[in-house]
């Protein structure tokens, strides 16, 4: 056994690929957005998602004071907006968020999820905030951005041969 350095952590938990979702809230201070990879499915039944939560991000107080959260998972196109919501900040997007039942959504996500914050686990340098889904909804035809070792990508086209 040895100690474990960030670095390795980092590129070690970065080979797993993901998909790449901006969390959006509304609190006093207007709307923000965050792109983040650490989502999941929790439980279906009650429906609950997660996400982890840098404890040095602007996010984490919003999401605490608004006691809920978006999750809007990005399709291929999306690439610019995660970096905009990555800290480059791109003036063609201030404006981006639509609303839906007084949440901050992305139009032309593959699919959004708006949660009300039933839970906060405070682990190490970052929060999981357990949301229960109160709606969803989603483009059965978009196509996901994906995220693994430190680059976007997208999905390829099945080949020939792995078609049945
Ligand atoms: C692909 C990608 C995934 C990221 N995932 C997370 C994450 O899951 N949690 C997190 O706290 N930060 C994550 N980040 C970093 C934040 O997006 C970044 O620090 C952001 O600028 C924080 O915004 P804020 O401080 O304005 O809330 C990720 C960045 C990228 C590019």
């Amino acid at each position: 056994m040895t100690d474990i350095d960030t670095r390795s952590l980092r590129d070690a938990c970065g080979a797993f690929a993901t998909g790449v979702t901006v969390i959006s809230t509304r609190s006093a201070e207007g709307d923000h957005g965050m792109t983040a990879n650490a989502f999941m499915s929790v439980s279906l039944d009650p429906p609950l998602i997660s996400i982890s939560l840098d404890r040095k991000c602007k996010m984490l107080e919003r999401v605490r004071e608004a006691g809920r959260y978006a999750v809007n998972i990005l399709s291929s196109e999306m690439q610019p907006i995660a970096l905009h919501f990555a800290g480059k900040h791109d003036p063609a997007f201030a404006d981006i968020f639509e609303e839906r039942h007084g949440f901050p959504v992305l139009g032309g996500a593959s699919a959004f999820l708006l949660t009300e914050v039933v839970q906060e686990i405070e682990a190490g340098d970052h929060s999981l905030f357990i949301g229960r889904v109160r709606h969803l909804e989603r483009d059965p035809a978009a196509s996901p951005l994906l995220f693994c070792g430190g680059q976007f990508g997208e999905l390829a086209p099945a080949s020939m041969e792995t078609r049945p």
